[in-house]
């Protein structure tokens, strides 16, 4: 079985760059991406390929190559559909706003409408892959869906996670650990839809790389990976605030314990709190399985690490707020970074919406410098918690276009994205023209608090 279409339903954060990169690889495929959202196609269709919906290093590069060849992007999801052998779903699966696991569960509506529309347009026998990360046993869901609505056709569904992280997609796509693929082994034609999807990335991936599962193992390892991952952030979190008062030094702690090989160097930064779509909504998504079936130890055992991670993004507030002796009432503070980590301009769960949130809450005012956020985006982030006005949000936080005007006349800044520009501001000309004492918060660690000081700020590390 060699796939010659393939249609992905979802032009977001996973599936625009990841078939991109299929595009880029496997030259024979015509790799057609759709989306409901018009003015998202319009911008993958730019001709300026700075306009691309998502930024993303390496990414513009790749659709030039490969957009208009074997790649397209489209509104025209029946005909995707219909004209597709292997059609990856890969649309989101936020934490449920309503109803039954309201604030737990993942939300799966838009998963069955993609069903459903495949069921109703296939023609022809399909091979169905989740890309989006699902709860385990959601093939079981779409199965059914497809097998009581569909047109007689056969349906193979697989599971195929995706680890990438944004920053670094097209890195990670290209030269990832893993690709993870879980299906039903029972027939030959289960076995061939899978071999199907190993031969797309066996184009550039080694076959030790391609790994096989049965459908259940590959749809809760994805969570499993996500929650270790978010684990080790908010364990290191953890003993950050142990580091502050007992003159420990975090930095210090993690490199000690990173080299141990059984632990490892990498993911042990402390920070102002984890951010990003996946990590909460994932965990909370886990912690809800769990309680479904009943595991209560289970369950509290990872709702800790969410804990944690709301426990760090507020005291980094609280401690900005006690620092300014007690009152940032009237007080402009400069933020540097908006986006829940650099080389993205995804802001979903950032770390800034919240500890922005506590401080608005003291009367800050709040003046904010993001390479790649748009101004927008930060108001409509704050408005979605729905704390106050949005008229008293737009006067309260506002953007600006450079770092300077951001800083200036502020009597303190909190680095809450680690930008790699950051470190080579003049922090000389930003000192002089702020209120003394003047501040630095540095919720990243990424910048040389001795230079700082010697300058005349005074400097707060995470963990220091
Ligand atoms: P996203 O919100 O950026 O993109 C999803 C897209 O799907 C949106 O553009 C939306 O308009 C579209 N869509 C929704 N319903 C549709 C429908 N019925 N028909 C056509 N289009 C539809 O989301 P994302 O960040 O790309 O995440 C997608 C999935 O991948 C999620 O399950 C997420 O958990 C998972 N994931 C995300 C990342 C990441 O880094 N963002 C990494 C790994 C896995
Ligand atoms: C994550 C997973 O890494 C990826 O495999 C999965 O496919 C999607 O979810 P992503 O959320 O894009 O990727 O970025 P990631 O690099 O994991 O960072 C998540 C958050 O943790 C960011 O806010 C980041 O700043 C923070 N983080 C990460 C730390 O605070 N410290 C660290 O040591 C690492």
């Amino acid at each position: 079985m060699k796939v010659k279409n393939i249609c992905c339903i979802g032009a977001g954060y996973v599936g625009g760059p990841t078939m991109s990169v299929i595009a880029q690889k496997c030259h024979e495929i015509k790799v057609t991406v759709v989306d409901i959202n018009e003015e998202r196609i319009a911008q993958w269709n730019d001709k300026n390929t700075d306009l691309l919906p998502i930024y993303e290093p390496g990414l513009a590069e790749v659709v030039e190559e490969a957009r208009g060849r074997n790649l397209f992007f489209s509104t025209d999801v029946d005909g995707a559909i219909d004209e597709a052998d292997m059609i990856f779903i890969s649309v989101n699966t936020p934490t449920k706003t309503y109803g039954i696991g309201k604030g737990m569960a993942a939300d799966l509506k838009y998963i069955e409408l993609c069903a459903r529309q495949i069921a109703r347009v296939a023609k022809s026998d399909k091979i169905v892959v989740e890309k989006s990360t699902l709860p385990v046993r959601t093939a079981a869901a779409l199965k059914s869906i497809l097998h009581y609505t569909g047109n007689g056709v056969n349906f193979h569904i697989l599971s195929n996670p995706e680890f990438l992280a944004e920053g670094t997609a097209i890195q990670d796509l290209l030269e990832g650990d893993r690709v993870l693929i879980g299906g039903e082994r029972d027939t030959q034609e289960s076995r061939d839809a899978m071999q199907a999807l190993v031969d797309v990335y066996a184009h550039w991936m080694k076959p030790d790389q391609i790994l096989t599962t049965n459908v259940w193992s590959s749809e809760l390892s994805k969570l499993t990976a996500n929650a270790f991952l978010a684990q080790r952030v908010s364990s290191i979190n953890a003993m950050s605030e142990l580091c502050e008062v007992t003159d420990a030094d975090v930095s210090e702690v993690a490199r000690a314990v990173g080299t141990d090989s059984r632990i490892g160097p990498k993911f042990l930064k402390a920070s102002v709190g984890f951010g990003g779509s996946c990590f909460q909504k994932d965990i909370l998504n886990l912690v809800y399985i769990a309680k479904s079936y009943g595991l209560k130890e289970v369950a509290d055992y990872w709702e800790q690490v969410i804990i944690m991670n709301d426990h760090q993004k507020r005291r980094f507030a609280r401690n900005i707020v006690q620092t300014l002796f007690n009152t940032v009432s009237g007080k402009k503070i400069a933020f540097l970074g908006w986006a829940f980590k650099k080389d993205t301009n995804d802001t979903r769960e950032s770390a800034a919406i919240y500890v922005a949130d506590d401080l608005l809450e003291e009367k800050a005012e709040i003046a904010v410098f993001d390479p790649k956020v748009k101004p927008h985006q930060m108001q409509t982030d704050l408005n979605f918690l729905n704390t106050r006005s949005q008229d008293e949000n737009a006067e309260m936080l506002t953007a600006t276009d450079n770092y300077y005007d951001a800083c200036k006349d502020a009597h303190a800044i909190a680095v809450l994205t680690e930008w790699d520009e950051f470190k080579d501001y003049d922090w000389k000309k930003i000192y002089d023209n702020m209120r003394k004492p003047a501040f630095v918060f540095d919720g990243r660690n990424i910048l040389n608090g001795e230079d700082l000081e010697k300058i005349g700020f005074i400097y707060r590390g995470i963990g220091k």
